[in-house]
């Protein structure tokens, strides 16, 4: 696959417009493709309104000069144009094929095409494609310039140089790449999402509690934590030196309980068994005192950073102070 040195996008709303901003900032040439000729101003003020972030994302580093951004009506011309073609059109598969069919067929085969689609699988969007080996998903989260991570899925049809190459690629523009080991609709982390997501409609729904108290519900608690580690990790550690035989006994049978909307699978051996070499790996040999060092100091730090703008935890700890200071003052 080619060296990118120009990025094809196709759309460029939310997620168009976070690509752009990342891709200029290290450096890369942008293409931009839409059908609103409106949106040429709307990239740009993006991209504008990101720059002094990213600059104070990469404080320090040697980054290079921006790349120059160029918008188009014609999606042909982004694509005879561009190294690596990304494309985020609304989430419709009828929409996406109809706007994938012609670039397959303009862009050269050592072109990827990555969708930023946040659910459909590479199967789904291969159908009528021209050289479907180099077609995947490339999914990002918003806002893309300051989130890295992207999921890099593919299937049998893909040529393992592509999922390479797509991954160099997000690297070289600073993205943490996760592989997933085979497609499956909503990938990894839209299956979380939506996991929550439905069980939130559920709550609303029920008239069990406001949307504000369930965002409260998780800001204040587990969300703090997330931004450290995962929910695999930390519900281990949630055991203490008991560790993940001492988790299963005390919350296995929890699975059954009413606690959720969404049904669960029979806790095997097996389950347990991948939970403990998961959790072990993640631990990278770290004792249970050693991780809980590294998440609580995580923590603190993260709450500091909330307090500078009053936010979340941030406001309890700044209305904490308050508190404190007018104790003290008597
Ligand atoms: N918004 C998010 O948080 C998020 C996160 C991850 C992935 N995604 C995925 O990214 C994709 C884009 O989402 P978005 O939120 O940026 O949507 P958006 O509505 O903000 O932008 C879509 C853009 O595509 C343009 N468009 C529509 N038809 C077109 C065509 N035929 N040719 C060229 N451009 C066309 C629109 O004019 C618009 O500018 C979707 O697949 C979505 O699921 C979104």
């Amino acid at each position: 696959m080619r060296k990118v040195r120009t990025l094809g996008l196709l759309g460029t709303g939310v997620i168009g417009g976070g690509w752009a901003a990342r891709a200029l900032h290290c450096g890369i040439d942008v293409i931009a493709a839409d059908v609103d000729p409106k949106m040429e101003i709307w990239i740009r003020d993006t991209v504008e309104n990101a720059m002094p972030q990213l600059q104070a994302l990469t404080a320090g580093l040697p980054m290079p000069a921006p790349g120059r951004l160029t918008f188009t009506l014609d999606s042909a011309e982004m694509a005879a144009k561009a190294d690596f073609i990304q494309e985020n059109v609304p989430e419709s598969l009828e929409l996406k094929l109809r706007v994938l069919e012609p670039i397959s067929k303009v862009a050269d085969p050592d072109v990827v095409i990555s969708s930023s689609t946040s659910g459909f699988m590479p199967s789904e969007l291969h159908v009528g494609l021209s050289h479907p080996e180099r077609i995947i998903v490339g999914h990002p989260f918003n806002p893309v310039y300051l989130c890295p991570l992207v999921e890099v899925v593919g299937n049998e049809q893909t040529s393992p140089d592509v999922k390479e190459a797509a991954a160099e690629f997000y690297r070289s523009i600073g993205m943490h790449v996760l592989i997933l080991k085979r497609e499956v609709s909503g990938h990894l982390s839209d299956r979380l999402q939506e996991s929550m997501w439905r069980e939130i409609l559920h709550m609303v729904n029920d008239d069990i509690a406001t949307t504000g108290e369930i965002d409260e519900s998780i800001v204040y608690g587990p969300g703090l934590r997330w931004a450290i580690m995962g929910m695999s990790q930390l519900y281990m550690l949630s055991a203490g030196e008991g560790g993940v035989e001492y988790f299963f006994k005390q919350f296995g049978p929890s699975v059954d309980w009413p606690w959720s909307h969404n049904t669960a699978p029979a806790v095997t051996r097996e389950i347990i068994d991948r939970f403990a070499n998961g959790t072990a790996d993640q631990a990278a040999s770290k004792s249970v005192r050693e991780q809980e060092k590294i998440r609580d100091e995580c923590l603190v730090a993260i709450q500091r950073v909330l307090a500078k703008y009053n936010m979340g935890a941030g406001k309890t700890l700044n209305d904490f102070e308050t508190r404190r200071r007018a104790i003290s003052a008597g």
